[in-house]
């Protein structure tokens, strides 16, 4: 009697955390919003797979439902294959509005052949131009690669297949704002920029090639703070604890991640080996100094 009365609901806990564990199985059709090109977003394997093209009619963007404040959002893209100058293929958070905060992958296409461009840059307050550009280590179109954006209230941190390629510290107390307070929306979209994007505008789209198609899965924001649009709160996942006997919920993980030596290290070796742009080291900008952020030393937190 007493075991069965054990069983019970130790049974039904198991099938509640099998159906958290398979309603966390991301789905774009239920997770995301189509809010531009609404043709031009495939989706394949029962919503676990989008692909997003680029037409002379359209480009196509994804919004997704929830709205997060501080969270590790991990996506795999595998990126336009052959010609895909004047395209670009992004990956992204933001919060909209006039002093948005947003963070961004943005993978520039370039002539058949040729190697992709990693643009990215950090919006803060409204304020941008903090554009960092690398080349890649791999070919992206060749499979698909995970592209992470890990953002807490310490530090916002880029990464490529688990690889550190960018740190933007919260560097509040010495005057630079950092997004705090405004919940995001995760983005992930293809358009049309031949004015600017492959070598300087130089190469325009050729829509002979046209459609041109990236693809997108294994979305994950397992590790992020929902916002509750009513509560006006967010809710963060927490991990349980064992201590003492008894069992309590702390604040998870990623919520305190930083850099530690090993990252700084890696870091390094991107910036070295696959940085090609960086707005900290550009005088014609930045003719009375670099920007504040700047000019903190890595590896100093
Ligand atoms: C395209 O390829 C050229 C030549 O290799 C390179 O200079 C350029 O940075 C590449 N990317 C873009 C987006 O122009
Ligand atoms: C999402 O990522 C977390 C770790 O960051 C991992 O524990 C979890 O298994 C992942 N979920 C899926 C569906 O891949």
């Amino acid at each position: 009697m007493r075991a069965s009365g054990l069983c019970w609901p130790a049974l039904l806990l198991l099938l509640a955390l099998t159906a958290v564990a398979a309603a966390r199985d991301h789905d774009f059709r239920r997770d995301f919003d189509v809010t531009w090109g609404e043709g031009n977003a495939r989706f394949r394997d029962g919503g676990r797979q989008v692909e997003l093209s680029l037409d002379r009619r359209s480009g196509a963007r994804l919004q997704s439902k929830e709205r997060y404040l501080f969270g590790r959002f991990d996506i795999e893209i595998k990126l336009v294959p052959g010609e895909s100058a004047g395209t670009i293929t992004s990956f992204y958070i933001c919060t909209g509005g006039a002093r948005h905060d947003e963070v961004d992958f943005e993978f520039l296409g370039n002539a058949s052949g040729e190697p992709y461009l990693l643009h990215t840059n950090i919006f803060t307050d409204g304020k941008g131009e903090r554009e960092q550009q690398f080349v890649l280590w791999f070919d992206p179109t060749a499979g698909f690669h995970t592209y992470s954006i890990l953002w807490n209230p310490h530090n916002i941190i880029l990464y490529i297949d688990g690889t550190p390629i960018r740190v933007f510290r919260n560097n509040a107390a010495r005057g630079v704002p950092f997004p705090t307070r405004q919940p995001v929306h995760v983005f992930a979209s293809i358009w049309d920029a031949e004015d600017w994007a492959t070598q300087g505008g130089r190469l325009k789209t050729d829509w002979a090639s046209a459609p041109f198609v990236a693809t997108y899965r294994r979305y994950n924001v397992t590790n992020a703070c929902v916002w509750d649009e009513e509560g006006g709160r967010a809710r963060c996942p927490t991990a349980a604890v064992e201590g003492g006997g008894r069992r309590r919920r702390r604040q998870a993980a990623w919520m305190a991640q930083r850099m530690d030596w090993w990252s700084w290290m890696t870091l390094s070796w991107v910036r070295m080996n696959y940085m090609v742009y960086d707005y900290c080291d550009d005088r014609r900008r930045f003719p009375h100094g670099s920007p504040p952020e700047c000019v903190i030393p890595i590896g100093r937190s």
